[in-house]
């Protein structure tokens, strides 16, 4: 089955097309086609994303994306036929929200054949729903004129697959899961622990009661004067911080790294933890480097200590809180997805962790390039979905800001 995925839901416009044959306990997967435009640097200059620019965005993305992942599928194809007036009337009204869209899409179905593709999945939510919305407009139109089914996708069901799914940027199996699985899901809009009793049947385990981790850390670079998104740039300067530490523990420092890496003067909170919950809160967490910032100026030195103690509490909490959610539910498999996990230090913190202390529960993180947000999770999650016929009419599929897995 061919699918050809779309997501929205944030500030990554992705369409992917993949290939997958199987079933539910063994599964491959081609990625035929993947392409992926980020508007970090443009929501960049507001220190986070702008929902009305990122659909905006999306908008004037979505037309050359389409065609860039239908080109490197080879599934790009010229067509003269003219289209029939009805259908042109119908596509209008479909994309009558989204004007910087409709022109460039009737332009593109006017001049290309229909690809040989089985259905169309796309995220229907979490996220922003303005930006889901014109993915969900663009995938009900070309389901009108493809005649393709619809499948709408849950983006944090994407992230769990993603997580599962072993291999590399061309070809990945998911396959042997071993049930209940416990996710642990971190991303800039999410962070909870489900598990998994049954295939694709989730439970609410914990989650946070305020801030989501990613918000967390790009809150704090914010306040470090780094720019968006903070993940990545708080992860390498604690990395900085730690390599100093390394090198003065082991002597091999210069005179000037030395002095780089006194102690760490900073001790920042890991809340929750005495709470007998799988629940977490990282406002407070927040907050405390508010106040150790404040009416300071903070050295570049600093700067990294700091962002080392940040990731250290954080992971900290992540951990300790998993670790209860893998005793309570007795998971044989532990997943980690959402931007988040992107991060070096929770993905060493939770490796040796895992070893040690559950050596028979499978630890599964996804590969570097499908953990942020992308179109080729879509498209598994859209590919189970299609399996069980999850299929939705293109007037029924609406954007859910808010749609959960449990
Ligand atoms: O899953 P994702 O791409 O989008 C959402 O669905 O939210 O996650 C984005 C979040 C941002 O908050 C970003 O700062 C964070 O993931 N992130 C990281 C790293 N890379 C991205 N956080 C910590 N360390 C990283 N290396
Ligand atoms: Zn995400």
């Amino acid at each position: 089955m061919k699918i050809l995925a779309i997501e929205t839901s944030c500030d990554e416009t992705a369409i992917a097309i993949v290939e997958a044959n199987g079933n539910e306990k063994s599964a491959q997967f081609r990625v035929l086609g993947n392409a992926l435009l980020s508007q970090i640097d443009i929501h960049k200059e507001y220190g986070g994303v702008f929902p009305t620019l990122a659909k905006r965005e999306h908008a004037k993305n979505l037309v050359p994306i389409l065609e860039a992942a239908l080109e490197e599928a080879e599934l790009l194809h010229e067509d003269t036929q003219a289209m029939p007036k009805e259908t042109h009337d119908k596509i209008a009204d479909i994309l009558s929200r989204e004007p910087e869209l409709c022109e460039p899409f009737l332009d593109f179905i006017s001049e290309s054949e229909r690809p040989a593709i089985d259905a169309i999945a796309v995220t229907a939510g979490p996220g922003l729903e303005p930006a889901l919305w014109v993915g969900i407009n663009f995938a009900r139109a070309l389901a009108l004129i493809w005649e393709k089914p619809l499948v709408a996708v849950n983006h944090l069901e994407g992230h769990i697959l993603a997580a599962l799914a072993r291999g590399n940027d061309e070809t990945l199996v998911i396959e042997n899961v071993e049930l209940p699985l416990l996710a642990l899901l971190i991303s800039g809009g999410h962070t909870e622990l489900v598990v998994m009793k049954k295939w694709l049947e989730y439970e609410l385990v914990g989650q946070t009661r305020d801030d989501a981790v990613g918000e967390a850390f790009d809150k704090v670079a914010r306040m470090l004067d780094l720019p968006y998104p903070g993940g990545p740039e708080i992860s390498r300067l604690a990395e900085e911080s730690r390599d100093h530490a390394l090198r003065r523990r082991l002597g091999t420092g210069s005179e000037e790294a030395e002095k780089e890496s006194a102690e760490i003067l900073f001790k920042l909170p890991r809340p929750m933890l005495r709470d007998a919950t799988c629940d977490f809160s990282f406002a407070g967490l927040k907050t405390a480097v508010l106040y150790l910032l404040k009416d300071k100026k903070i050295s570049e030195k600093d700067k990294k200590h700091l962002a080392r103690e940040f990731e250290d509490a954080v992971a900290d909490v992540l951990w300790k809180k998993t670790a209860r959610a893998l005793d309570e539910t007795g998971a044989r498999t532990l997943a980690i997805g959402g931007g988040v996990s992107a991060n070096r230090h929770i993905r060493r913190i939770f490796a040796e962790h895992m070893k040690e202390e559950y050596p028979d529960v499978s630890l599964c993180i996804s590969a570097d390039t499908l953990t942020t947000d992308n179109a080729v999770m879509i498209a598994l999650a859209g590919f189970y979905r299609a399996l069980r016929g999850d299929f939705s009419a293109a007037d029924s599929l609406v954007a859910n800001g808010n749609r959960s897995l449990a």
